[in-house]
């Protein structure tokens, strides 16, 4: 590819979702949305509860089937792939509730996150443990968890577990991250750990969050999204969309 193609690829956004559908029983959970997110961005997706945000996370990771429309991620359509397959094309995804090993250590946590697959010879296995061990070592420097590497993840904080799964999903090194609901139960300090933490790690990568905490949302997004029956109602900076009548109507005012 040419670098002027190179450049070309760059501009274009990293996700792009056009027309996507998914209908339960006739119930459309998302409808005809439109979404378009750029490298290293921090989007926020807001709305009142039923408003379809978890779903659109599953369609994209591929937890859900599209009944209708595309995902495409870096140019490659997503809809008619398998979950692992998109997990390997970039894509990691935190759930609400963190799923961690409580037994294991941060350590063991983050050291069997690394992704598999990556073909090492056995006369190379020593290497590969150390490049493991840096890694870790990086992403628990990264998630504030340096100093309890070797503490069993059933004793964190709820906040701390929270950026354990973060951190797990780091070692993965995905292009794309989606995160639903991060903060939820996090005490006010965490929460600003938790922005500092997404803004850094935005700097290589897109973000992608849901959240409903209005100060946590300001201090991170770069553009916020407001979903409402499936569909886009609003999209913008976080001051265009907190003024904009619809939005206070059917999601701030309450
Ligand atoms: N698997 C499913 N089957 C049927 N209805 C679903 C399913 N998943 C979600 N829904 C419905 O879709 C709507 C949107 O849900 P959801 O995406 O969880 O909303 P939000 O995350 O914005 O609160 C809700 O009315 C919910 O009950
Ligand atoms: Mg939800």
């Amino acid at each position: 590819m040419s670098a002027k193609a190179i450049g070309f690829e760059m501009n274009k956004p990293v996700l792009a979702v056009e027309g996507l559908t998914v209908s339960f029983d006739g119930f459309k959970a998302v409808d005809d949305l439109n979404l378009y997110l750029d490298r290293n961005e921090v989007r926020v997706v807001i709305g009142p509860n039923g408003a379809g945000k978890t779903t659109l996370l599953d369609l994209i990771c591929g937890k859900t089937r599209a009944t209708a429309g595309s995902i495409r991620f870096k140019g490659q359509e997503l809809t008619r792939k398998a979950e692992y397959q998109i997990v390997r094309a970039g894509v990691g995804r935190k759930f609400q509730t963190p799923s961690i090993y409580e037994a294991l250590t941060v350590f063991e946590n983050l050291e069997m996150s690394y992704p598999a697959g990556r073909k090492v010879l056995g006369a190379l296995l020593f290497k590969r443990s150390a490049e493991v061990i840096a890694r870790v070592e990086q992403v628990a420097a990264e998630i504030f968890l340096a100093e309890r590497l070797h503490s069993e993840a059933g004793l964190l904080s709820h906040g701390q577990k929270q950026w354990l799964e973060i951190g797990m999903l780091l070692m993965q090194d995905p292009e794309l991250l989606m995160l639903d609901e991060p903060v939820a139960g996090m005490s006010v300090s965490e929460r600003g750990q938790t922005a500092e933490l997404l803004k850094r790690i935005s700097r290589n990568r897109s973000v992608l969050v849901i959240e409903h905490d209005m100060d946590f949302v300001k201090s991170i997004a770069h553009k916020v999204t407001v979903l409402h029956q499936g569909r886009v109602l609003a999209e913008g900076s976080m001051d265009a969309v907190q003024s904009n009548p619809k939005v206070i109507e059917v999601y701030l005012g309450h």
